[in-house]
């Protein structure tokens, strides 16, 4: 084949078939992903744990499957296990009428089960390894700062690039598992020091520190797929030590990340590369975006309706999308507390369900905060709700979240957290 790119005795071996034809494919296939965006080079995967994005065994995907068997069939394997984004389905926490069970399971999911089998042959790290915050402590697929990286969901490249100080380009699902196997990504975009710097300088001007989702949805609708610097959150943000930063930036990274395409972000004082360069990573020529109350209201006050009836009864709530780390499930679980106090009722009056990690949900197990969860009617489970809502029947469902992310792809609406909380425990 032709390319473009200088590549080392040993890319050049692989892509000329010393490792088999398969392997020759899998380098192939980075190479011309690098020679489209430009790459001068391949670079080598640092962290080895990968984390793979697709986690779902949608019949029509039959060139992924056949994709699979050959690997298999050659005994290719990534170089270090992997983590893979949630399931869609998880029968035995989440109800589902026999429509939706025959939909979901013969119709939409119908390759769940080969499709897992085929990922443990090929690296899946353990049966519990399903969700999109592999890199929270409690799963522990955690790249260092400078690794480079081979993944591709939205929310965990933004968190790796920006919270963890990881390198890693936005890539689509197989191109990440190929990376892996091949141990190489081209070099371009967020993997260079060029492509980190800051395109955007975003003052956050508010009178108080804004939520997370909306400054997420704001910034990543304003500054697309650019990296912005945001200058004013450290004001209210404690250091990355801190439990409530990790979650705010996780839910601020995945909603400009699905509201618009950020890869990375920088936040003045509190991420890795801010403390270290601080305005140094500014471009010259940085566009300016100032957000202040007003802006946020904007914002929210912007977000369609998708429902039929717009005045329909919430039917489903969905509190997770990114998954819920620990701090969140509990704070979340004292908040229910308290609204159920205040209303007078036992149990939440929407069904609601909490998506959070096997990880994250065992170790809730025997807490007070899990018998709180257990006894309002809170199910928990480790689902990825997007998945679940992505076919017809969801579609006309009444489902309210606190996720943006949930709501730029699905039906579902978007309230805050205290309103989710207010109309979950019958509070108003
Ligand atoms: Fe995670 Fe699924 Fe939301 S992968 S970020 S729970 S869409």
């Amino acid at each position: 084949m032709k390319y473009n790119m200088q590549l080392t005795p040993e890319q050049a071996d692989i892509l000329n078939g010393k490792k088999g034809e398969t392997m020759a494919k899998v380098m192939e296939t980075l190479v011309m992903f690098g020679d489209i965006f430009g790459a001068k080079r391949m670079v080598e995967v640092t962290h080895k744990e990968g984390h793979l994005v697709t986690s779902f065994g949608i019949g029509l995907l039959k060139p992924l499957y056949k994709t699979m068997d050959r690997l298999i069939a050659d005994g290719i394997k990534t170089q270090g296990t992997f983590t893979v984004d949630p399931r869609p389905l998880d029968r035995e926490n989440v109800k589902y009428s026999l429509l939706d069970r025959l939909v979901n399971e013969k119709v939409m999911y119908s390759q769940q089960k080969h499709y897992e089998e085929q990922l443990q042959k090929v690296g899946l790290l353990s049966e519990d390894s399903f969700t999109c915050t592999s890199y929270l402590d409690e799963v522990g697929n955690i790249p260092q700062k400078g690794d480079v990286l081979s993944w591709a969901e939205s929310s965990a490249v933004n968190y790796a690039n920006s919270v963890l100080g990881a390198r890693c380009n936005r890539n689509s699902g197989i191109i990440e598992m190929f990376g892996s196997i091949a141990g190489y990504v081209p070099y371009f975009g967020l993997l260079t020091d060029e492509g980190r710097k800051a395109d955007w300088i975003v003052e956050v001007k508010t009178s108080s520190l804004p939520l997370p989702q909306l400054l997420g949805s704001a910034v990543g609708m304003k500054v697309l797929e650019d990296v912005p610097y945001v200058k004013g959150l450290d004001k209210w943000l404690s250091p990355l030590d801190n439990c409530d930063t990790i979650a705010y930036l996780k839910n601020f990274g995945a909603a400009s990340a699905s509201n618009g395409s950020v890869g990375l972000y920088h936040v003045e004082g509190i991420t890795p590369e801010a403390k270290e360069s601080g305005e140094e990573l500014i471009k010259d020529n940085a566009k300016h975006y100032v957000i202040d109350d007003e802006e946020i209201n904007r914002i929210k006050n912007s977000y369609p309706i998708m429902w039929k009836d717009k005045n329909a009864k919430p039917k489903l709530c969905f509190i997770g999308c990114p998954h819920l780390s620990y701090s969140e499930a509990i704070n979340w679980a004292r908040a229910i507390q308290e609204g159920l106090k205040e209303s007078g009722n036992k149990k939440v009056v929407i069904p609601t369900v909490f998506t959070l990690s096997p990880q994250v949900k065992n170790k809730l197990k025997g807490t007070e905060e899990e018998k709180i969860l257990q006894s309002s009617g809170v199910i928990l489970s480790s689902i990825c709700p997007l998945m679940y809502m992505n076919n017809p029947l969801c579609a006309k469902k009444a489902v309210i979240t606190n996720s943006n992310k949930l709501r730029t792809y699905t039906s579902s609406r978007y309230y805050t957290d205290e309103e989710i909380r207010d109309i979950i425990t019958g509070r108003k």
